[in-house]
């Protein structure tokens, strides 16, 4: 699956196969590549088979706008991979992406790639095998959780606990570190992809209109609140009408936006509560003085830490570029291989 990543660069690499991004860290370099996991697959002539057309960035911007032998599609829905085939092709599109811009050496690297706390053994075998076959020198695999706090540059090492929230497109990750390793560890499916949802439905129900995911994530962007001290105001959008089925145009607000994902909100409060009830009490001590910590594209929603405050009384800080904070941990995790540290010996 790595095959042509490990001739490309010499150096070692961290991925973060997102549900919504895919981000390839490289020491030394940083984040070099950056683009949704997305791939588009058009049926093959007689309609055997399916051929790639696009990957990344190319693919998302045809979603929703495909003819009918044309599909859009997300290879790691979910936070594990759904579909190997096409998962391999897209990191094999976006390798060939990179090489063709510069060059790297080709001694085996080693890599660092996070799994979601939720993954099976076998999930995580396949993902490990795949890296291995290709020529790794070495694969480590590092929970989710423990990448975005590292990231996150929160003090994992420390005798003290740090918690945690990863908000991507299928799953939100919650955890709680303390002397390097995962106290407690838990993934739901309620996250960036289930706010988006919830917002189409509501459009079609309230007013009448049939909108695409790219229209329902630019919405949540643009005046998605989770608090009413964060609304945004209005916003025009365009789409179909659902009773005359012709293009038409309306007004939403914030406000109308923020009671209709309330439940969703809710369902991520009470993966955090659920969390904290289940902390020892000592950590308990050490989350009231360091709070928890935002991570994620999911953290970037307006709000949304202002309530989480308000439901759990912790304080909420939102990590400094969230979207990266995962690729850059498991880039972390890189410079400890050789400590015998217990956030990367966790996953065998
Ligand atoms: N400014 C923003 N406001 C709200 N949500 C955002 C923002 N930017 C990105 N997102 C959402 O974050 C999610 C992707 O986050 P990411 O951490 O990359 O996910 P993953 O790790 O699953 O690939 C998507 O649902 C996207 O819509
Ligand atoms: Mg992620």
């Amino acid at each position: 699956m790595f095959k042509k990543l490990l001739s490309y660069f010499g150096s070692d690499v961290a991925i973060d196969l997102g549900t919504a991004n895919t981000i390839v860290y490289v020491k030394g370099r940083g984040v070099i590549l950056n683009e949704p996991s997305m791939v588009a697959l058009a049926l093959e002539k007689g309609g055997y088979g399916k051929r790639i057309i696009a990957v990344g960035h190319d693919a998302k911007t045809m979603l929703g706008k495909t003819p009918g032998q044309i599909d859009v599609i997300r290879p790691m829905k979910d936070g594990v991979i759904a579909d190997f085939t096409v998962t391999e092709q897209m990191i094999k599109y976006f390798i060939k992406k990179l090489s063709s811009s510069k060059k790297f050496f080709s001694i085996p690297p080693t890599i660092v790639i996070c799994v979601p706390c939720g993954s099976t053994q076998v999930e995580r075998r396949a993902i490990k095998d795949s890296a291995l076959a290709a020529g790794a020198r070495r694969v480590e695999l590092i929970e989710e959780a423990m990448a975005a706090a590292l990231g996150a540059g929160l003090p994992v090492a420390a005798a003290s606990a740090s918690m945690v929230v990863d908000i991507g497109g299928g799953t939100t990750e919650v955890g709680i570190i303390s002397l390097g390793g995962l106290v407690y560890a838990n993934s739901i499916k309620i996250a960036g992809d289930k706010v988006d949802e919830i917002i189409s439905n509501y459009i079609r129900t309230k007013h009448g209109l049939l909108i695409g995911e790219t229209t329902s994530e630019e919405i949540k962007k643009q005046i998605g609140s989770a608090h009413i001290t964060t609304d945004k105001g209005e916003m025009t959008i365009r789409g179909r009408s659902a009773y005359q089925g012709l293009p038409k145009e309306i007004t939403i607000n914030s406000t109308e936006l923020r009671e209709a994902l309330k439940d969703t909100f809710d369902q991520m409060i009470a993966a955090i509560r659920h969390a904290l009830e289940v902390t020892p009490p000592e950590l308990s001590a050490d989350l009231i003085e360091n709070g928890l910590t935002l991570t994620g594209g999911g953290a970037l929603l307006r709000g949304l830490d202002v309530l989480i405050n308000e439901e759990t009384g912790l304080k909420v800080n939102v990590a400094d570029e969230p979207l990266l904070c995962v690729a850059k941990g498991c880039g972390v995790a890189l410079d400890f291989l050789n400590d015998n540290r217990l956030y990367l010996n966790r996953i065998k």
